[in-house]
């Protein structure tokens, strides 16, 4: 099989974070800060990435201004010809620091919200104060003239904001806002019954995002899909196993997506002991799914699999319990009715906030 190179690289480079969002979609067991890369390994991992053939770069985390070489990285990156897409919190960010990224050669920001509500939104960030130094990033961002997107993330506390999160990217001049229904992996799936919303809920939020796109035509893009459970149809997560994007963990893992480490028995390759393009085309991890070979029934016989590529692995073994099966979104996986029954069963446990600061600083 002849192995196309990656688009996307989206490099985790620190888990640590000062908010304490009940949804974060990080493994279970983070990187500390001293397992995380130098300086000078993540420039190499760039440097391979785009001899790769890599075009995209997203600095991530955790929390990735946490780490006090951004500057110097994203100068890399941009002497390189990467383009760099800033994803963050906003919240440690002042703005001397935007400046400076800026001049050094930073392509674009994704900036979280939690709500419109001030008071909600740090409730739910864990962070009080967190919501106004937000705004202001954004503020900035649009000043400096970055292109800025916005990712409303979204679930039962908020669902009902999603017009007013609109608005308010649109009043900061965002050019894009995602509308990021929570995906239930990592430390999210302990608090799937208090975050997801209910089918009526999903529902209402689908058919107001397709007014408001229409409404907004030429403003401001909205992006969006139908939250998982309630699909009928699974996305091609990651485009696809092993085919668009490479994930590294702070520590220089290289995985196909960051929930692999879930999927048992895989083997991952780091970048700290194989070049990146070996581990692209010939790890045992980044083959494990790639392409169709590896589908079972129903998925085998279906004309539809090299559009969905099978869905998501890590959900299939969330809620299959194999990595083989079909997502359970698909309507023909016979998991697919169990859905409904989880994403409404409403939980009485207390919402398990992350608390980071206490495992990896
Ligand atoms: Fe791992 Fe979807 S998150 S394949």
């Amino acid at each position: 099989m002849t192995i196309a190179p990656p688009i996307g690289l989206l490099a985790e480079l620190t888990h640590r974070c000062p908010l304490q969002c009940a949804y974060c979609s990080n493994p279970l067991n983070l990187d500390r800060r001293g397992a995380e890369m130098t300086t000078a390994e993540w420039k190499s991992v760039f440097t391979q990435a785009n001899d790769l053939g890599v075009l995209q770069l997203h600095l991530s985390g955790g929390e990735p201004t946490a780490r006090s070489d951004l500057e110097d990285i994203v100068e890399h990156c941009a002497k390189l010809g990467l383009y760099t897409n800033l994803i963050t919190s906003g919240v440690l960010l002042n703005e001397e620091r935007v400046r400076r990224l800026f001049d050094v050669g930073l392509d674009h920001v994704q900036l979280s919200l939690q709500d419109v509500d001030p008071l909600n939104a740090d409730a739910i960030g864990g962070l009080k104060g967190g919501h106004a130094k937000k705004l202001a990033l954004g503020l900035q961002v649009v000043k400096l003239g970055m292109p800025l997107t916005v990712n409303a993330v979204i679930h039962r506390h908020n669902i009902d904001s999603i017009e007013s999160m609109v608005q308010l990217a649109l009043d900061m001049g965002a050019r894009r806002v995602e509308i990021a229904h929570v995906q239930y992996y990592g430390w999210a799936l302990k608090n799937r019954n208090h975050l997801m919303p209910t089918r009526t809920q999903a529902v209402e939020a689908d058919t107001l995002v397709r007014h408001l796109r229409n409404e907004l035509k030429g403003k401001i893009v909205i992006d969006s899909v139908i939250p998982d459970y309630f699909a009928r149809v699974p996305k091609p997560c990651m485009g696809g196993w092993g085919s668009r994007v490479i994930n590294v963990t702070p520590s220089g893992k290289v995985l196909p997506c960051h929930a692999a480490e879930t999927i048992p028995g895989l083997e991952f390759w780091s970048a700290k002991d194989y070049p990146l393009a070996e581990i692209w085309n010939k790890s045992p991890a980044f083959n494990a799914y790639r392409g169709l070979d590896w589908m079972e029934e129903p998925c085998v016989a279906c004309d539809k699999k090299t559009s969905c590529k099978g869905g998501c692995r890590c959900q299939a073994l969330a809620l299959a319990g194999k990595a083989t099966a079909a997502d359970p979104v698909c309507e023909l996986s016979p998991f697919h009715e169990g859905l409904e029954e989880l994403a409404t069963a409403a939980s009485t446990a207390p919402l398990q906030p992350r608390r980071i600061s206490e495992n990896v600083h």
